[in-house]
């Protein structure tokens, strides 16, 4: 199918499926987001099982907003009606928009795309959330990589405005106004770049985490007494060390190794030995229980 020169920067209309692959922590948030903006939104995951749950799960979050009083009824109803989960690809035929949430891996998500481009039609946007990796190299392989395109959220999805809207090298414009304009009518704030390591964000707060962490290498301080002072006088909601502790450790770590890498390995973003050893030791943060700070039920925090 030829792309639609005339609705090319048009949002996605609500009645149009919007297809969810990957349905682990951003992947449910993100279909939370297209579900209550009215969509129809089909959730497919590798994992045997794993859609389902995800269905159950998102099900559950519009109980809790139900009785939170932040949805109606009604509207619960009528989201859970568009929600269903695929067993196989082939089910995404129909999607006009699908948004992508699938490990952080090159090789695995340019496979996931080429075995994508064969089903859904080929008007249809195809976007990647991915962090850290080149949105251009995800789309190199593609037939048609100019609708392919980055969206970016922060987790947790549903709460978290801002979403970067990533142009890759080959990115139709039309099609990153598109993306755009059907996240912003989601109620989110896109921003809109280009393909540069790490987009904004995940760039501008490299050095944030590195000089954190280097202060307590140098025995400047430990953790708790930095995250109170960036707490109580830099403006930031959360210090560099309970904010890894949230995000994982490892997926901190990897999102610095990706940009120090794709900037040849510029001494300016060299990762942390003590977080290297820190994600060995499996203390992840909350996650496992235990990161910079212990999260088990009762634990004592230390005081800054
Ligand atoms: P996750 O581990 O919670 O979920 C990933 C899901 O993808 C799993 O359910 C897994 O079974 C499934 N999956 C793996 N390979 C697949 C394949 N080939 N086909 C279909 N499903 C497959 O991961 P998370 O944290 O949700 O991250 C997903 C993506 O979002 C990554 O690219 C990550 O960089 C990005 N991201 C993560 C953020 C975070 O704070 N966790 C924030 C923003 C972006």
């Amino acid at each position: 199918v030829e792309p639609d020169p005339a609705g090319a920067a048009e949002p996605v209309g609500r009645d149009r499926v919007v297809a969810v692959v990957g349905t682990g922590t951003m992947g449910q948030g993100i279909a939370q987001v297209a579900l209550v903006a009215g969509h129809p939104v089909r959730l497919y995951d590798s994992a045997p099982g794993r859609a389902g749950e995800a269905v159950a799960a998102l099900t559950a979050r519009l109980d809790r907003l139900v009785e939170k009083g932040r949805l109606d009824a009604g509207a619960r109803e009528a989201a859970v009606g568009r929600l269903h989960a695929a067993g196989e690809l082939a089910e995404l035929a129909d999607a006009a928009l699908v948004i992508e949430a699938i490990v952080e891996d090159l090789t695995v998500k340019r496979r996931l795309f080429a075995d994508l481009e064969e089903v859904v039609a080929g008007d249809a946007v195809l976007a990647t959330n991915t962090s850290s990796l080149s949105v251009t190299a995800i789309a190199g392989g593609l037939r048609l990589p100019g609708r392919f395109v980055g969206l970016h959220f922060f987790n947790p999805a549903p709460l978290l405005p801002l979403v970067e809207v990533v142009s890759g090298f080959a990115t139709d414009p039309d099609v990153a106004t598109r993306a755009y304009e059907t996240v912003k009518g989601w109620g989110k704030t896109p921003v809109r770049c280009a393909d540069t390591p790490g987009f904004i964000v995940n760039r501008v707060a490299r050095p944030f985490y590195a000089e954190a962490l280097r202060v307590y290498e140098e025995g400047g301080a430990d953790p708790a007494t930095i995250d109170a002072a960036l707490r109580e006088s830099g403006g930031f909601r959360m210090g560099p060390f309970e904010l890894t502790d949230l995000i994982g450790q490892d997926v901190n770590e990897a999102v610095t190794r990706s940009v120090w890498d794709s900037f040849h390995q510029d001494p300016k973003f060299t990762p942390s030995l003590a977080q290297r050893r820190l994600v060995e030791s499996g203390r992840l943060g909350r996650k496992t229980g235990h990161g910079w700070f212990p999260y088990a039920e009762g634990a004592e925090r230390p005081e800054p």
